[in-house]
C-alpha cells in the first residue's frame, strides 16, 4: 500500500503540469494521469502544488561560536525547517583546532542522532596540517565531497591563502568542492578595532568593520585562485555587488565558479534593521552583513541571470534576551566549556545570545534564524515579487542545491526512484511570520509580521508524513545522514 498524491501541480526545475504522484515504500514509483488509486492512501492535491523537499546547504545547528551555542539542534532546527518545506540541510562540521576531520566528524554524528530530517555534512578545515591534508580524500568515503575554509574570523577559523590554494588543489585532484566564507578578516580586524576605539560600539558598526569591498575582495580572490586551481567553488552568503562582480567575472571566464545567497540578503536591511535604535540592531549581526536595497537588487539580477544558483540560510540563531540564570559565573567556573549540557539539566538557565555584545558590536554572536522561513519568504518574495517562476524557485531551493552537492536525483527531484521527499505547497495559505508561531528555537524572528502568501500544508520525508498542517508526526532518530558523491554537476 502506497501513499497517491492525486491532482497536483508538480512543479520541477523544468517543468510545472497536473498529475498524480504514487509513493510506494520511501521512493517514488510513477507519475502519470489518473493512475490507479486501489489499495493506496490517497492525498487529494487539487489546487495545490506538489514540489521536491527544500535542501538548505548552509546551517549551523548548535554550533559553539561567539561565546555561546547556536539555539537550534538537530531536533528543533529540523521539526522548523520541516515545517517551512524543508526535509534535508547540511550542516558545517568544524575541524577542532589540532584535531583531526574525523574528531570534527564524531562530534557531529553525536549530535545528529536525534535528527528529524535527513542531513549530510560539510567538512570546514581550520587547521591544515600535513595530516589533514592527508586526511583529506578520507572524507570521500564518509560521503563528503565539500571542504568550507573561512577567509574571516581572524584567530578562530581563519585560513590563509596558502592553505586556501592547497586545499583547492587537493579538492580538483578528487573532485571535491571548496565553499569559501568570503570577506578580507585581516582588513576587517583593522577595521573593528579603529572604530571601537572611536568609541562606535553599537550593532549598526558591525556594518563598518565588514563593508562590501571586503567582501568583493575576498570572494575575487578565492574566483581567481580555483580558476587557477581548476578546482570546484562555492561562495557562500553573497550579499553584495561587489562579490556577485567578481563571481560573474569568474563564470565569464570559463571557471567552475557558483554561489549562494541567503533568504535574509533579498529584505533585511543595515539602515531599517541593523541601524534599529538601542540594541535592537543586534538581532541582525550576521557575517557578513545585510545590505541596503541597492545590493537587494544585484542579488535578484543574479538569481534571474543565473549568476546565483542557491538560496540558503546560514540558520545560526541567538537568543535576543538570552542568559537566564547566573551564566556568567557559570561560564568563569567552566571555562566556558559545556553549556548544552549544563542547560538540559537546569530547564531554567538559557544559553547566552546577542546581549554578549551590548557596549561591543564585535562581540555579538553572529547569526540568524531562518531555516523555517526561507522557502515561504523566497515564494513570497521572488515568485510573488515576480523574480522567479515556480521552476526557478524549485531549481533553486531544491534541485540545485542537490545537483551541486552530489545527491541528484535521490533528494531534489520529483522523478521516479527519487526520494519521495515531497512539500505539498498551498499557494493561496496565507501566513504571517512571527516568533510567537515559529518552531525555531528563538525569541525574534527577522521577518515578524510579514504576510506571505504560500506556504506548505503537508510534508513528506521518504514517504513518511512530517507535517499536517500545525501538527508535528516526525520522530528523533528519523533522519537519515545522506552520503555525497564527488565529481557533481558545475552549473
Ligand atoms: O553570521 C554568520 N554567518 N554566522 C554563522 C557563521 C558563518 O559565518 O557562516
Ligand atoms: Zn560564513
Ligand atoms: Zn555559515
Amino acid at each position: 500500500m502506497g501513499t497517491l498524491f492525486r491532482n497536483g501541480t508538480i512543479i520541477t526545475a523544468a517543468d510545472m503540469f497536473v498529475a498524480d504522484l504514487l509513493v510506494e515504500g520511501e521512493t517514488i514509483q510513477r507519475i502519470g494521469r489518473a493512475l490507479d488509486a486501489a489499495g493506496h492512501t490517497v492525498v487529494d492535491c487539487s489546487g495545490k502544488y506538489l514540489m521536491p523537499g527544500g535542501i538548505d546547504v548552509h546551517t549551523h545547528l548548535e554550533l559553539s561560536f561567539g561565546g555561546t551555542v547556536s539555539n537550534d539542534d538537530f531536533d528543533s532546527g529540523h521539526k522548523a525547517a520541516a515545517f517551512g518545506g524543508t526535509t534535508m540541510h547540511i550542516d558545517f562540521v568544524i575541524q577542532p583546532k589540532g584535531g583531526s576531520l574525523h574528531d570534527g566528524l564524531a562530534e557531529w554524528r553525536a549530535k545528529a542522532q536525534k535528527a528529524q530530517i535527513d542531513y549530510g555534512f560539510h567538512m570546514a578545515i581550520t587547521d591544515l596540517r600535513e595530516d589533514v591534508m592527508e586526511e583529506i580524500p578520507s572524507m570521500l568515503d564518509e560521503g563528503i565531497t565539500s571542504l568550507k575554509l573561512f577567509m574571516a574570523y581572524k584567530n578562530v577559523y581563519q585560513v590563509d591563502d596558502t592553505t586556501l590554494y592547497r586545499a583547492m588543489q587537493m579538492a580538483a585532484k578528487h573532485g571535491m568542492i571548496i565553499m569559501v566564507h568570503a570577506e578580507n578578516g585581516d582588513v576587517e580586524v583593522q577595521l573593528r578595532q579603529q572604530l571601537l576605539a572611536e568609541g562606535k560600539t553599537d550593532p549598526v558598526w558591525h556594518y563598518s568593520s565588514r563593508p562590501p569591498e571586503i567582501e568583493g575582495e575576498a570572494t575575487n580572490r578565492a574566483v581567481v585562485m580555483a580558476g587557477l586551481a581548476d578546482c570546484r567553488l562555492y561562495v557562500v552568503h553573497m550579499t553584495c555587488e561587489q562579490s556577485i562582480a567578481a563571481l560573474r567575472r569568474g563564470r565569464a571566464e570559463g571557471y567552475p565558479v557558483m554561489g549562494e545567497s541567503c533568504v535574509q540578503y533579498f529584505h533585511i536591511t543595515r539602515d531599517h534593521h541593523l541601524g534599529a535604535p538601542g540594541f535592537e540592531g543586534s538581532k541582525y549581526v550576521c557575517s557578513p552583513p545585510v545590505r541596503n536595497e541597492e545590493h537587494h537588487a544585484v542579488l535578484w539580477q543574479a538569481v534571474r541571470d543565473g549568476t546565483l544558483q542557491v538560496v540558503s540560510t546560514d540558520h545560526c540563531d541567538f537568543w535576543y534576551e538570552g542568559g537566564v540564570g547566573p551564566w556568567q559565573q557559570w561560564q568563569k567556573d567552566h571555562n566556558g566549556g559545556k553549556w548544552v549540557e549544563f542547560e538540559a539539566q537546569n530547564p531554567s538557565y538559557r544559553r547566552p545570545g546577542k546581549e554578549l555584545g551590548k557596549g561591543n558590536f564585535s562581540k555579538i554572536p553572529n547569526g540568524l534564524p531562518a531555516i523555517e522561513d526561507r522557502m515561504m519568504v523566497m515564494w513570497h518574495l521572488g515568485v510573488n515579487g515576480g523574480h522567479l517562476s515556480p521552476q526557478r524557485f524549485v531549481e533553486m531551493n531544491c534541485t540545485n542545491p542537490a545537483r551541486i552537492f552530489g545527491m541528484y536525483p535521490r533528494k531534489g527531484a520529483l522523478v521516479v526512484g527519487a526520494d519521495a521527499d515531497i512539500v505539498v505547497w498551498d499557494p493561496n495559505k496565507q501566513h504571517t511570520l512571527s516568533a510567537a508561531t515559529q518552531h525555531m528555537r528563538c525569541d525574534y524572528s527577522l521577518f515578524e509580521g510579514m504576510e506571505v502568501q504560500g506556504a506548505p500544508v503537508q510534508v513528506f520525508q521518504r514517504g513518511k508524513k512530517l507535517v499536517e498542517g500545525a501538527q508535528w508526526l516526525g520522530k528523533n532518530g528519523q533522519g537519515q545522514y545522506i552520503a555525497r558523491e564527488a565529481n557533481a554537476a558545475i552549473l
